[in-house]
């Protein structure tokens, strides 16, 4: 197998003490999304949503990667072929677990965007409404995080690998948001044997050959020796 496509949720920062959104819990149950990750909620109060970024920016700088993010570094380092990681993950833990290229699909908490020029730069520990964009001064800056209702970055990458993925791999994630959950077909379609590793059966796991369950930290590492050694 020469190319390997993974893409991961929240679930595989679980373990680093990052939440998930729709688990007992999650972000989701505490925060309305609307007001905090659409544009609409941005225009409305740009405040509450900078203080909500604020406050995961401040918890995934102090998160460290845990044996999946690292398992997922070693099979890009080991594996003869490409391993593409697709995220829709905004924190920096695969990078701290030693993975390159990661395609961030709904951007990242560390960087920071003008609206008015598309500046991006790194994001300081607290954005405030109307910082001035450090290229050309003007006010419309944001978190470079993806909202509803946006496009995600990278698609036109992420359906390439896709078309040629020898195996897809989901690894913490529900399946509840398109495109991400839709990538499982894509890669079948175009012949990839295709896996899913989760804690818990995801809404799409019907469209995956193989299902491996448990905490990341465990299954992850375990899958990626089996990679490795041709048992997968
Ligand atoms: N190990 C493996 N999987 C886990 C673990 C764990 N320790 N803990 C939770 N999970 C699984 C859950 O079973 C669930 O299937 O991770 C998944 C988390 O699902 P969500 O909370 O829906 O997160 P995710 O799928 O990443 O959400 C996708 O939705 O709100 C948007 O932009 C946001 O990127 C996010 C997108």
């Amino acid at each position: 197998m020469d190319k390997i496509v993974i893409l991961t949720g929240a679930g595989i920062s679980a373990e680093s003490g990052l939440g998930t959104f729709r688990d007992k819990g999650g972000i989701w149950t505490r925060y309305p999304l609307e007001d905090v990750a659409t544009p609409e909620g941005f225009a409305r109060n740009p405040a509450l949503v900078h203080d909500f970024y604020n406050q995961r920016r401040a918890q995934a700088a102090q998160a460290q990667p845990n044996a999946a993010h690292e398992a997922l570094g070693r099979l890009q380092a080991e594996y003869a072929g490409d391993v593409v990681i697709v995220t829709q993950n905004v924190d920096a833990l695969h990078e701290a677990g030693g993975a390159r290229g990661v395609l961030h699909m709904h951007g990242q908490l560390a960087h920071a965007l003008c609206n008015a020029c598309g500046h991006r730069w790194d994001a300081p520990a607290a954005m405030a409404p109307a910082d001035p964009c450090p290229a050309c001064g003007h006010p419309e800056t944001r978190p470079d995080v993806v909202w509803f209702g946006e496009m995600p970055y990278h698609m036109d990458e992420i359906w390439a690998h896709l078309s040629d993925a020898d195996l897809f791999a989901a690894i913490g994630t529900s399946g509840n948001v398109y495109p991400a959950a839709a990538f499982v077909q894509e890669a079948a379609a175009a012949g990839a044997h295709t896996v899913e590793l989760n804690l818990a059966p995801s809404l799409t796991v019907s469209d995956f050959a193989e299902t491996r369950l448990g905490p990341a930290t465990e299954i992850v590492p375990r899958w990626v020796d089996a990679v490795l050694s041709g048992r997968a």
